[in-house]
Order: C-alpha cells, then structure tokens, then sequence
C-alpha cells in the first residue's frame, strides 16, 4: 500500500518551474490557506510568479468553495522548497531529458509520502519515472489554463498506485479543480487530444483551399458560442508551438494527414508565429515594441 499524505491539507505543496503553467498551478494550491514554494533557476521568473500568483489570489479564491487565501512563495534550492510537501507538481519546460533528471532528483528529495506529478503536455510520465524508487507515487497531471480553466488530465504512468489516483481525484477538486483520468496511457491525454483533432481538421480545410481561416472562425464562433475559434486561438498559443505538437502526434500516428503542417510551416516560413510575433493568422495584435 502506498501511503497517502492524508494530513494534505496542513502541509505545502511545491511548484518547480515558475513559466507560464506553474504560476497558474501555484495559485491554485494557494487557494485553501496553505503555502505553496515555487522553485526555479531563474530568479526573474521565481519573483514574476509570485506576483503574478498572490495578485489573482484574493479573486480566485473567492471562486473556491470555502477558500482561504494561502501563500505563494519563492525558494530558489528545488530540495528546499519540496520539504515536508504533500505535493510536487513538475512544470518545466518540455524536454524529456530535464524532466528526468528533475524525477531522479525528486524521487530522493521528496517526503515518503508526497505525490509528485508533472504538466508535461505531450510525453506520459512512464518515460521519465520508469525505475524510480517512488515511481508508485508519480503520475501526470495535466493542467490547461487555470484560473480560467480548471480542468485537468491524470495518468498513471503504469506504475501508479491505485491509492494515489484515487488521492488526485478526491483531494484536487478541493482547490477548485476538475481532475478527469485517463483510463489508459494516451499521447494527449483526453481534452487535448480531440483539441488537437479540432486544430488539424482546420487546418486541412484550409490546406485544400475549401475555406479561409477568418471565415472558419467566424463560423465556429457563431455555430458553437465560443469567444474564439481555431485558428484565432492557434495563434495565441504560437504556430511553432502547435507544429511541434501536431509533429509529435504525427510521430505516434503517421497515417495523419500532412496537410495541416504545411500550412502552419508556411506561416512560420514567412515569420508569422502568431500572437508573439505580431501576426500568425490574424495582422491584429499589438506592436510588441509598443507593448
Ligand atoms: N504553456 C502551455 O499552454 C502549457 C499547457 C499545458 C501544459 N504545459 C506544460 O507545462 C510545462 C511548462 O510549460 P510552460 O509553458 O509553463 O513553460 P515556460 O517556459 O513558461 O516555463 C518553464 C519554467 O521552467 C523553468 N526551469 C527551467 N529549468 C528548470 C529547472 N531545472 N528547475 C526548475 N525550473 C526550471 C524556467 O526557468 C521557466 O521559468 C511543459 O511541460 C509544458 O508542456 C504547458
């Protein structure tokens, strides 16, 4: 039996990597009064997360059934900030030979009975946890965009014991998550692959001159409500990156259509990544220079 740090709710939670997603997770584990330690090389990026973290955290938590607004600290030595933790969520960028490392470091570092998973994205846990001594207690758990979006993925990476899972799904929701588990290892997990079906079908109208962008867009907002539509939301989360993406699907399914990337190579080609680099899809977006 796996032990299960029952005592979750008295105890930090630890956050390594202060991007994009970690500052979002942090802030939601700050939401019930307890202290969650973001840890990170860069010390730039430690302090704008904790900003960025302790800035929505009044608001958010007023969102959370009985929240408490907590802490969000920066602790620079990564086995410093796990101590005593119930929780270790991974979210370092996406490469799978930093991620291992991190595990082989946690799986020394952690309490006993923490839990310790990773964001990544696109690789399953299996692949840098296989091995490990406390491989039983790491899996994936995989955020979207918290605070607005407070869904997330799990998977066991085969290894997980069942006491943990069930752990993740009946404590999460606590900070006022919805964990959603994957009944099988799946490249994409569950919301983010019929995203990625959504995102290709787009793309391939497009690649065989059917339709244009703006006007899929228009008709996919006005027919299903959304504030925005594929292509307009492609290009917020940057061409580049959903190459790399739509590449790594690719590499699992090689009967998927070409199509899709050439129309997002194209754009890269001509400098147009999106939202961060002034144009993808759309011209509309702020100079960065000005910004
Ligand atoms: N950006 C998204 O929309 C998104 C959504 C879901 C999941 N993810 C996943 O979350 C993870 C992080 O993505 P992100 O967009 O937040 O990346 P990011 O580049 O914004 O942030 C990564 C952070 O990790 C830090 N870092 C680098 N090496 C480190 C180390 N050894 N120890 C601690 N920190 C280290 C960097 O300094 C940086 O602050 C990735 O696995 C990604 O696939 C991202």
């Amino acid at each position: 039996m796996a032990a299960i740090p029952e005592d979750y709710r008295t105890r930090p939670v630890a956050v390594v990597g202060a991007g994009t997603l970690g500052r979002r997770i942090a802030l939601m584990f700050a939401t019930r009064g307890g202290t969650v330690r973001i840890t990170d090389p860069d010390a730039a990026q430690g302090k704008a997360a904790v900003d960025f973290a302790m800035g929505q955290l009044a608001e958010v938590t007023s969102s959370v059934d009985d929240g408490v607004p907590g802490e969000v600290t920066y602790e620079p030595e990564q086995s410093q900030a796990v101590a005593d933790t119930w929780l270790v969520v991974e979210a370092v960028p996406e490469r799978l030979e930093l991620k291992k490392s991190i595990f082989a470091q946690l799986d020394r570092d952690c309490p006993s009975d923490a839990v310790v998973s990773s964001n990544s994205s696109s690789y399953a846990s299996r692949l840098f946890t296989e091995g490990l001594r406390t491989s039983d207690r790491m899996l994936n758990t995989h955020f979207y965009m918290p605070p607005s979006s407070t869904v997330l993925d799990v998977m066991s990476n085969g290894n997980t014991a069942q006491e943990v899972i069930d752990f993740v799904l009946k404590s999460f929701p606590d900070f006022g998550l919805h964990p959603f588990l994957c009944h099988k290892e799946s490249t994409g997990f569950i919301l983010n692959r019929i995203w990625a079906a959504i995102k290709r079908e787009a793309l391939e109208v497009v690649h065989e001159g059917v339709s244009t962008p703006q006007d899929i867009d228009t008709m996919y907002t006005l027919n299903f409500g959304t504030a925005a539509g594929p292509f307009r939301m492609m290009d917020v989360v940057g061409l580049d990156v959903v190459l790399d993406i739509e590449k790594h699907y690719a590499q699992d399914n090689p009967s998927l259509p070409h199509g899709p990337q050439t129309v997002l190579e194209d754009y890269i080609a001509k400098g147009r990544k999106g939202l961060k680099s002034g144009a993808g899809f759309y011209d509309d977006y702020p100079d960065r220079d000005q910004e």
